[in-house]
């Protein structure tokens, strides 16, 4: 029986709580710093998520035995390289990698490197800082439109820009140089622009096995039909139609296995998730980007369909006995719906009471952003709450979660009502 600290305070950590709960493999749960809804299920520790000497206090006080980091940012920090390296926690479990295999996330150049070293299908692509800004200029030229820009370090989800016109490119290029994204920007990977659709394929690994978790979708623009600005993700839906048996074998034979044999070759030590980021070009996966984390919202539609005992699974990765454990998936669909606040992903105001918390059937609310204040759940973020259901089919989930979905109320919420509309 394990005491378990989940460190981070999404709608990805109240589903990740919500499933770990189940487990009969759970002593006590924590999160760090969660929010109004994990509170329901663990207990909540006000220390955020790179405060590393608040976190290794929690972890002492409540006798943790494992540690599961949701977000990027502790992990590309080294958090578990200040675990590694600490005599009174070292011999925690650790699930998440170091920061050096952080660095897929963290750094776009890294990330092609290794998939060019390993053969990993990605777009053509090149690094540019103000060192060889000329060969950059000379590459876009050589590119057809549209121009794909992105900031090396992390941005928070906000440093790929998409251009048509190729002197607004070359502008653009100069610009996040310049420091657009302050120090993610002083390099810039121009890509290949890819068309296609696609989808989110998660692994967890020990660094030697993988298991494959339930493929999903996320919808990543806030308006209807895929249009607008782009948000942090505005549902899910699992599993995804086109990403059938065919395709996940290409995606496991040519992305997955190579990229965890990749990391091994390469003496990366790696526990964790990898959060493959793909397009299908006409049926063959490529490589948009990795993530060393659970994607948000998918793991808000993923974690109902994960049949097995999760918290096994993370012991196998922290262990390294992921060889001796199963994945069993459920093969019915989920769906997560978000509701957001007016103005996401632009300006909004936090502070508003939710209502209708206690008339949802059938459907699991997880929320995203939100703190108790007193008796009332209010918004505390852009995305609020995630509605996630089953069903047969996706109509099925997805007319669940919307039902759910119209009892919740708060001054200015939003939602997309489309979800699917691709599939
Ligand atoms: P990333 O942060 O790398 O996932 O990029 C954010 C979004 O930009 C992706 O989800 C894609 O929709 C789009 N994108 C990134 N790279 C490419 C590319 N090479 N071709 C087409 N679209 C891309
Ligand atoms: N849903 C995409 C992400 O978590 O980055």
């Amino acid at each position: 029986m394990l005491n378990i600290l989940i460190v981070g305070s999404g709608g990805r950590e109240h589903a990740m709580a919500w499933k770990i709960k189940q487990s009969t493999k759970l002593n006590q749960l924590f999160i760090a710093p969660g929010n109004a809804g994990t509170s329901l299920l663990g207990t909540n520790i006000p220390v955020g998520v790179s405060d590393f000497d608040g976190i290794k206090r929690a972890v002492i006080e409540n006798q943790i035995d494992l540690v599961l980091a949701g977000p990027e940012v502790p992990l590309c920090e080294g958090l578990h390289d200040f675990f590694s390296s600490d005599e009174q926690l070292k011999a925690v479990r650790f699930v998440g990698p170091q920061k050096l295999g952080a660095q897929l996330e963290g750094s776009k150049d890294f990330a092609k490197e290794f998939m060019m070293r390993h053969q990993i299908p990605t777009a053509k692509y090149l690094a540019v800082t103000s060192e060889n800004l000329l060969e950059g200029l000379a590459f876009l030229k050589t590119m057809a439109a549209p121009y794909v820009l992105k900031a090396d370090g992390l941005a928070a989800g906000k440093g790929v820009l998409i251009i048509n016109d190729l002197l607004e490119a070359e502008d653009s290029l100069k610009e996040m140089l310049d420091g657009q994204f302050g120090s993610a920007s002083s390099k810039v990977v121009i890509e290949e622009f890819l068309s296609g659709i696609e989808c989110s394929v998660f692994a967890i690994t020990d660094g030697k096995d993988y298991r494959i978790l339930p493929v999903a979708k996320d919808y990543k623009r806030i308006g209807e039909g895929d249009t607008g600005l782009n948000t942090g993700g505005m549902g899910a839906i699992s599993p995804v139609p086109f990403a059938d048996e065919i395709f996940m074998k290409k995606v496991e034979d040519r992305i997955i296995r190579p990229t965890v044999e990749g990391l091994r070759k390469d003496d990366i030590p790696y526990n964790g998730f990898i959060f493959f980021g793909l397009i299908s070009c006409g049926g063959e996966p490529m490589v948009i980007e990795y993530n060393v984390r659970m994607g948000d919202p998918e793991t808000e539609a993923v974690m109902l369909r994960i049949k097995s005992d999760f918290v096994d699974l993370l012991i196998g990765a922290a262990e390294g006995t992921l060889s001796e454990k199963n994945i069993e998936i459920d093969t019915r669909t989920a769906a997560a719906v978000m509701l957001v606040s007016g103005g996401y992903p632009g300006d909004y105001v936090k502070g508003k009471a939710i209502t209708g918390l206690d008339r949802i059937e059938n459907s699991m609310v997880f929320h995203a952003g939100t703190t108790q204040k007193g008796e009332v759940v209010c918004t505390d973020g852009g995305r609020v709450l995630a509605i996630s259901s089953y069903g047969e089919n996706m109509k099925e989930a997805l007319d669940c979660s919307y039902k759910n979905a119209q009892l919740i109320g708060f001054d200015g919420m939003y939602f997309r009502k489309d979800l699917g509309f691709d599939l």
